[in-house]
């Protein structure tokens, strides 16, 4: 399998092929990830819950982030792989912002990630234009959400679904290769996807985009403190750990 690029995942859209993304943070489930022909590996700053056990993503260290990307750039020949940039990591200035970005890119990125909507589209085209590739997040943001309302669906009310909308436009002009909707409504959700040229990544966000993202510990059952009501469980792999 050839190693994927910002241009097929392009691609994939105006063929309408479905795309399939899936976190990792090591180099044994990336390992499996990449064998397993998942289009996009993001390594999400989810693995501060899922891996380090903080009770949020906000606790998340740039440095704790480039031990995980390195890791999984060692794993991985195919799957294109995007770092979550961590809270904090790209508010304080754009120049910061390109820094961060920059150093995820040097220990085994393809892209960055970041949680976000029309405030921080400038930031995006710095770094677009900086030669770095932005997967783009909006709908819930776990990296500030948990501070104001916690893990709702958004874009439930006129005023929110149009807010979600033009975010997801900013970040297109802005020049982001993908952008993932999390706990959208399947309305939001479709119009977006219709109405964009880069491919819309779901999460709890119904089946009308372009492709889903999952955490992986969630789909295998590593992970019980929090159960997104949107997650299929394949398997319980903590039980197969303890029997074993
Ligand atoms: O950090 C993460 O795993 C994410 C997904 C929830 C999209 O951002």
């Amino acid at each position: 399998m050839k190693k994927l690029r910002v241009r097929d995942i392009l691609l994939k859209k105006s063929s309408n092929e479905k795309l399939t993304v899936l976190t990792a943070y090591d180099y044994p489930m990336a390992f499996l990830c990449d064998n397993a022909g998942i289009d996009i590996i993001l390594v999400g700053d989810s693995a501060g819950m899922v891996v380090l056990g903080y009770p949020s993503t906000i606790p998340v260290q740039m440095e704790e982030m480039l031990l995980f990307v390195g890791a999984v750039g060692r794993a991985t020949k195919h799957s294109l792989i995007t770092a979550d940039m961590p809270f904090g990591s790209y508010q304080t200035s754009v120049n910061s912002a390109i820094d961060n970005a920059i150093k995820l890119i040097k220990a085994g990125s393809d892209a960055v990630k970041l949680e976000g909507g029309t405030e921080i589209s400038g930031t995006i085209k710095a770094l677009v234009d900086s030669g770095i590739p932005v997967m783009g997040h909006v709908g819930l943001r776990p990296q500030t959400s948990v501070l104001w309302d916690g893990y709702q669906t958004q874009g439930d009310t006129l005023a929110a679904a149009r807010k979600i909308i033009s975010d997801a436009k900013s970040l297109e002009q802005a020049g982001v290769f993908s952008i993932v909707l999390e706990m959208v409504t399947d309305e939001v959700t479709e119009i977006i996807s219709k109405s964009t040229a880069v491919p819309i990544i779901g999460i709890g966000s119904g089946n009308n985009c372009d492709g889903q993202v999952l955490v992986l510990h969630d789909i295998l059952g590593l992970y019980g403190k929090l159960k997104p009501r949107f997650v299929k469980q394949y398997l319980n792999l903590s039980e197969v750990i303890h029997v074993a």
